[in-house]
């Protein structure tokens, strides 16, 4: 059984898009995403505030070892052909024994609806199964997200669970789904 490596690269680059790690400069586009009622609608949270962002900024910047679990490696997508920062994307080591991961994504809506955000994961699901030798990805969305279901059925992600008002989203009981994919079944 391969053990969960520690190897992790600091840029990835896709057809379109570079994923990196944050800077402290990418400050404003981050919160200018991360600040918005609507791409927190589906969270569980309020929107960041901008000292918010700029704690995680500051935790996440200079990458993570990938070994234990809670580990989490929180990777900025910026467009290859503009400068700015156009959304993120994040993978957590869960469980580290058996080297399961927890894949998610936020992005700015100015950029939405041009596949940016499925070419990023894939890059990250691509990463998790290869060099990190991860066993199975797993992404938790509430139901009603639609727009981040079909980022994991575009990803070939299967829908394993749907837990019936396991949370509550303020006054809201929250459905949750639960999708995965398991290394052997990963193809880039
Ligand atoms: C979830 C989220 C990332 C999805 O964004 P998105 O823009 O729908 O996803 P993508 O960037 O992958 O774009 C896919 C869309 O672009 C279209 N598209 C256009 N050009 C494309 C191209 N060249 N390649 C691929 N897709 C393209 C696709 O058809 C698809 O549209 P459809 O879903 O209507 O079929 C976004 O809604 C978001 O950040 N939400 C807030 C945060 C959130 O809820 N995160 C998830 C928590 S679990």
């Amino acid at each position: 059984m391969t053990a969960v490596s520690q190897r992790i690269p600091t840029s990835i680059a896709t057809e379109r898009l570079v994923l990196r790690l944050f800077a402290p400069s990418d400050l404003d586009d981050r919160y200018a995403y991360q600040s918005l009622p609507e791409v927190a609608r589906f969270l569980y949270r309020p929107p960041l505030t901008r000292e918010g962002c700029a704690e995680s900024i500051a935790a996440r910047a200079g990458g993570t070892a990938w070994q234990a679990d809670d580990d989490v490696l929180l990777l900025a997508v910026c467009r290859a052909d503009e400068p700015g920062v156009i959304g993120e994307v994040v993978l957590t080591l869960t469980n580290a024994r058996a080297r399961q991961a927890e894949i998610g994504w936020v992005f700015d809506p100015r950029h939405a609806g041009q596949g940016y955000a499925t070419e990023a994961a894939r890059a990250l699901a691509s990463l998790a199964f290869g060099q990190l030798g991860v066993h199975r990805v797993f992404a938790r969305l509430d139901a009603l997200n639609t727009g981040s279901a079909r980022v994991c059925e575009r990803l070939g992600m299967r829908r394993e669970a749907l837990l019936i008002d396991n949370d509550l989203d303020g006054d809201r009981w929250g459905t949750e789904c639960v999708y995965a994919i398991l290394a052997r079944e990963w193809s880039d």
